[in-house]
Order: C-alpha cells, then sequence, then structure tokens
C-alpha cells in the first residue's frame, strides 16, 4: 500500500484523516491489475513556467518523471515544455500537447489568468488538467502546492525574529513576487498578516515576472529613497530575488547587511544563508508535490478518482471546490541547514561547503 506520497504530504492527509484506499488503489493499479481505460502506457504533457529559479529543473521536473516512472512500471512517458516566463508561449506548448494527443496535463502556470483559455481547450478535448504549483483558472480537474499563505507567515515571522526590539527602529523594504502568479498574491497576503503594524514598510514592489534583476533595479532604487542607513531589513519572497538584493546592497556600499528572507532552499539561497549573508529562506519538500501530482495525473488519464489522494479542497477564481493536495514548507535559517535540506538528502554537504563556504559551514557544524 505504497501511496508514493512523501512525509509531508502523508502528515498533512493523515492528519486530517482522508488517507484512504483510494489512493492505495491508485498506486495499486500498476502492481498487477490492469489500470482503469489507460494502463500504464500514460502520456503525460508537463508545462513549468520558467527556468531563472533552480527548483523547476533541478527538482519539479525530475521528481515527477521519476514518479510517473514508478507509477506506471517504466511505461508512462512525460513530454516537457518550459515557458521561459511567456505566457503566450505556454499557451502555445499546451496547444501543441494537445495536438500531440497527451492524456493528461500538469501545468505550472505563467499566468494563471491568461492560461484559462488552454485548459479549456484542453477540457474540450478531453485532456484532464492538474494545476502544478501556481492555481490555473479554467476547469481543472485537480491541484498540488504549497500552503501559500503560510509560506507568506513563515517569512514574515522569520524577519520579526531577526529584527527582534529593533522592528521599529527603521524601514523594512518588500519585494513581493509576480502579479501574473496567483502564489505571490498569498506570499503577501500572509507576510503582511504578521507584518503589519510591527515594522516601517519604507518601500513595497511587485517584482515584474520574478526576476533577479528587477528585484535588483527595485532594491537599488529604495536605497536611493530610503537611505542605505535606514533599511533594517527586507522580505524578499524568493531566494533568486534575495540574490538580487543582496548584490545591491553591497553595491550600495552596505556592508553590515540587513535580515533578508526568500524562499525554495535554492543552492545559493542555502549557501548565503550559512555565510550569514540572507537570514533565511522557505524549505519547501518538492518531493510531496510532485509525487501528488503524478498520481492525480495519473488517476485522471485512468478515468480515476482523485478523492482519496487529496487533502482539500480549493476554490479558483473560477472554479470552485478544486481536489487539492496542499504541502506545508518550515523555515530554513543557519541553525537548521542540517535537518532539512542535508538530512532530506537534498543538497549533500560537499555542495554546500564549497571552499568558499567552508569556514562558515565549520562555524555552523556542517560537515
Ligand atoms: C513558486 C516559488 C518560485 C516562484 C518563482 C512561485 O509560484 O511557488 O517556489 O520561487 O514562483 O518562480
Amino acid at each position: 500500500m505504497n501511496t508514493h506520497l512523501g512525509r509531508a504530504a502523508v502528515a498533512v492527509a493523515a492528519s486530517a484523516g482522508i488517507l484512504s484506499l483510494a489512493a492505495c488503489g491508485a498506486a495499486d493499479e500498476g502492481d498487477g491489475r490492469p489500470g482503469g481505460a489507460r494502463g500504464e502506457a500514460i502520456k503525460v504533457g508537463l508545462l513549468l513556467p520558467e527556468n531563472q529559479t533552480a527548483r523547476y529543473e533541478k527538482f519539479d521536473k525530475p521528481l515527477i518523471e521519476k514518479e510517473i516512472a514508478a507509477i506506471t512500471r517504466g511505461k508512462g512517458e512525460v513530454v516537457y515544455a518550459n515557458a521561459k516566463q511567456d505566457a503566450t508561449t505556454q499557451n502555445s506548448q499546451v496547444e501543441a500537447m494537445i495536438a500531440n494527443k497527451v492524456h493528461v496535463l500538469i501545468i505550472d502556470a505563467v499566468d494563471a489568468k491568461a492560461i484559462a483559455g488552454a485548459v479549456r481547450k484542453a477540457k474540450d478535448a478531453g485532456i484532464p488538467v492538474v494545476a502544478y504549483d501556481r492555481l490555473a483558472e479554467g476547469p481543472i480537474d485537480a491541484y498540488t502546492s504549497f500552503d501559500n499563505e503560510d509560506v507568506g507567515k513563515v517569512q514574515g515571522k522569520a524577519l520579526l525574529e531577526a529584527l527582534g526590539d529593533k522592528a521599529k527602529d527603521g524601514q523594512i523594504v518588500m519585494m513581493n513576487g509576480s502579479v501574473t502568479d496567483p502564489n505571490a498574491k498569498l506570499f503577501k497576503a500572509g507576510a503582511h498578516f504578521l507584518l503589519d503594524g510591527k515594522v516601517n514598510v519604507g518601500k513595497e514592489y511587485d517584482t515584474v515576472d520574478w526576476k533577479p534583476e528587477n528585484a535588483h533595479t527595485n532594491m537599488a532604487a529604495a536605497l536611493t529613497a530610503l537611505g542605505k542607513n535606514k533599511i533594517i531589513g527586507v522580505y524578499s519572497a524568493n531566494d533568486g530575488m534575495a540574490g538580487g538584493i543582496i548584490t545591491a546592497l553591497k553595491a550600495a556600499g552596505v556592508s553590515n547587511l540587513p535580515p533578508v528572507t526568500g524562499q525554495d532552499a535554492e543552492l545559493a539561497g542555502v549557501q548565503r544563508i550559512v555565510a550569514g549573508e540572507q537570514y533565511m529562506s522557505v524549505y519547501k519538500p518538492y518531493a510531496p508535490e510532485a509525487e501528488a501530482a503524478a498520481e492525480m495525473a495519473v488517476a485522471l488519464a485512468r478515468g480515476e478518482k482523485v478523492s482519496g489522494i487529496i487533502n482539500q479542497m480549493v476554490d479558483s477564481p473560477t472554479t470552485k471546490a478544486v481536489p487539492s493536495v496542499l504541502v506545508p514548507g518550515v523555515a530554513l535559517t543557519r541553525s537548521n541547514v542540517k535537518s532539512t535540506v542535508v538530512d532530506d538528502g537534498i543538497y549533500t554537504v560537499e555542495e554546500i561547503c564549497t571552499d568558499k563556504y567552508r569556514a562558515a559551514c565549520e562555524e555552523i557544524g556542517l560537515k
């Protein structure tokens, strides 16, 4: 009865009391019984939004491929496309996959609204759609992501902890993600929920396309407007942007860096955390998210229900009660690098502790 769901998803599902037989059924199909209409020769279209953020091609893609192979005993096929942050390209990629007769689509939308028409076309062609990480609009069949408002709260809480009783002794800068990404709105809402009233927000930006270089430009503008000595902390929605922000702070001559948040536990982000340049990231265990997507995709392609895999229902602006699996994320700081990304096998100590970071690694006992 291995559902292939990772620890975090199982914990969430189990605590909700809903890890039912159907989930086991979906996995068991691959172990002998002919699996529904299509058995194991399932063609899955996988569409990811961009490749400037490391997670997509380093974690999400290989994890989904591995899980599809496991459930279909190597007979499933994954057709992959990356939209490189272009919503029009992604719409064409969906159309190409419909023409290519995939049996199911897993879509992480560049722009959650702009993808709705393509989702409708897939539906009309009888192809179910799993929204991956970002809640695509249109008639999707299932969704998997993290608890994104909680991710924002984890970031906000960590920033407050870092500021301590100096939280109002200056200004913070808030660098949110792209407005086309519904997650960015949730991260922002979660962060504001914790920070409002407790800090002074000197400048706040929605970063076009989540691009690190745009975060760099905005941070440089904030430094000019507020003064480099007045900025006591930076809320950055992810690690890629944190990189751009920290470069801007250094370029402005800030030697004592203020706490900067992040998300994704990117290797470069983890290294900055070890070195004390970035205060925190949010470690989101990608395996349970990817495994849930693969399981739901295979079940839907076989014409089976996903009710046994999910742990809640989520409403999108266009579609009510979407069967969903949401996974929790955790704060990653200097104090828990080992118990999170190292112990989970995301990075080895050798990968993190290269020559440049060896001394910092030793300071925190990472060896
Ligand atoms: C994802 C983040 C990622 C960001 C930029 C969000 O939707 O949840 O993990 O950093 O997009 O691609």
